[in-house]
């Protein structure tokens, strides 16, 4: 077998465990070294995944079996970190989102070029069977005209989740709230599987927490293929709910809940789609409605595995850099329409 890719994982607080996790499911990859800003942290995630703890970020970059890296910092810190293991050699999996306005993700993209490294964007929702299959129907025309594409997040997050962070519900580090943090996922699977928006108005409001970003929204969304959408999205919803996508046109209807699909339904039917209904039958687990760490970890496996096989033989990333960036461009532009009041164009 091949020689498997060295990663390493910078950042060593909640998801990095998930990165770290995701490596003992991998073919192509494997974990060298971790470090973070907590040194503490960063001993026990190395002890507990037998890889080598790193005390400063530039002992990590210098470590030659180390040819990719995860990035796992607060959003708002990416591109320096990003930017570091690019000069070094190293190709980049950064954490969703890729940062915090346009202008930081640009920066990156363009010094992952500069540098010939392999930019890529975790955004594991987008890789869910579900969506792939409401995808390659989408592709397939089976919805016909499109005419709506709606997303629902009603999540819960308690107090404590932005009180016990330096950098959760702050403009500076996290760039926004619920839409910028949580329901950024979701957007890119909207963005994924119906195209680009023209056209957002939106409301925020900052209803239940003590922060200074919003923790509910909502949007009205014009897409470039002429359907229409909302986007509502929260962390004040207690137990909090599934995320749910409904996509609708004059050949068909679907609803997903998370990775399952509730309603599958189209007016020139096909075989395949009884056995659609029937292998996704049921209620949807709210995975992270409630429970910030509640993340699977074959999503994050999926995407190192694709990065390390991408490097090895320049197979598909399905995730580059500029498709990372599609989801905080309608982030932001959504932020600037509530700022305004007025409605924002692309
Ligand atoms: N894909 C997902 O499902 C998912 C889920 C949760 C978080 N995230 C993303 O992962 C990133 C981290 O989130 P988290 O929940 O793990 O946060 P966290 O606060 O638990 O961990 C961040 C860690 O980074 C360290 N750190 C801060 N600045 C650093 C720097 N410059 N260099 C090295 N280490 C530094 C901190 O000490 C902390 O341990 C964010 O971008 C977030 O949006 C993604």
């Amino acid at each position: 077998m091949a020689e498997k890719i060295g990663f390493g994982i910078i950042g060593s607080g909640m998801i990095a465990d998930v990165h770290a996790a995701a490596f003992q499911h991998t073919e192509s990859a494997e974990l060298i070294a971790v470090y973070g800003r907590n040194q503490e942290k960063t001993a026990a995630l190395a002890a507990k995944y037998n890889c080598r703890a790193c005390t400063s970020l530039e002992e990590l970059l210098a470590i030659p079996e180390i040819q990719a890296v995860t990035v796992a910092t607060p959003s708002g810190a990416h591109l320096e970190t990003v930017c570091a293991a690019a000069r070094a050699g190293k190709h980049v999996l950064c954490e969703k989102p890729l940062e915090i306005s346009l202008e930081r993700v640009d920066a990156m993209i363009k010094c992952c070029q500069e540098n010939a490294v392999v930019l890529s964007s975790i955004f594991q929702t987008r890789f869910y069977r579900a969506v792939e299959l409401v995808k390659k129907a989408f592709d397939a025309g089976r919805f016909g005209k499109m005419v709506l594409s709606s997303m629902q997040m009603r999540w819960f997050r308690n107090e404590d989740y932005f009180a016990k962070s330096s950098w959760h519900g702050t403009w500076q580090m996290d760039g926004g709230g619920v839409l910028m943090n949580q329901a950024v996922h979701s957007l890119d699977m909207m963005l994924y599987i119906n195209g680009a928006p023209s056209e957002v108005f939106a409301f925020s409001g900052t209803l239940t927490h003590n922060i200074e970003v919003e923790d509910n929204l909502c949007a009205a969304v014009r897409y470039k293929n002429g359907s229409l959408g909302t986007i509502e999205v929260s962390t004040s919803c207690e137990p909090g709910f599934p995320r749910r996508a409904e996509f609708s046109g004059t050949g068909g209807s679907v609803t997903i809940e998370e990775d399952t699909i509730t309603r599958w339904e189209f007016v020139d039917a096909l075989p395949e789609d009884a056995d659609i209904r029937r292998e996704f039958g049921g209620v949807a687990d709210a995975k992270g409605g409630s429970s910030p760490a509640n993340v699977a970890v074959d999503g994050h496996a999926l995407q190192i595995e694709m990065l390390a096989k991408n490097i090895r033989t320049g197979g598909s990333l399905l995730m580059d850099g500029s498709e990372g960036r599609k989801a905080v461009e309608l982030v932001c532009g959504i932020y600037e329409s509530a700022r305004s009041g007025k409605p924002f164009r692309f």
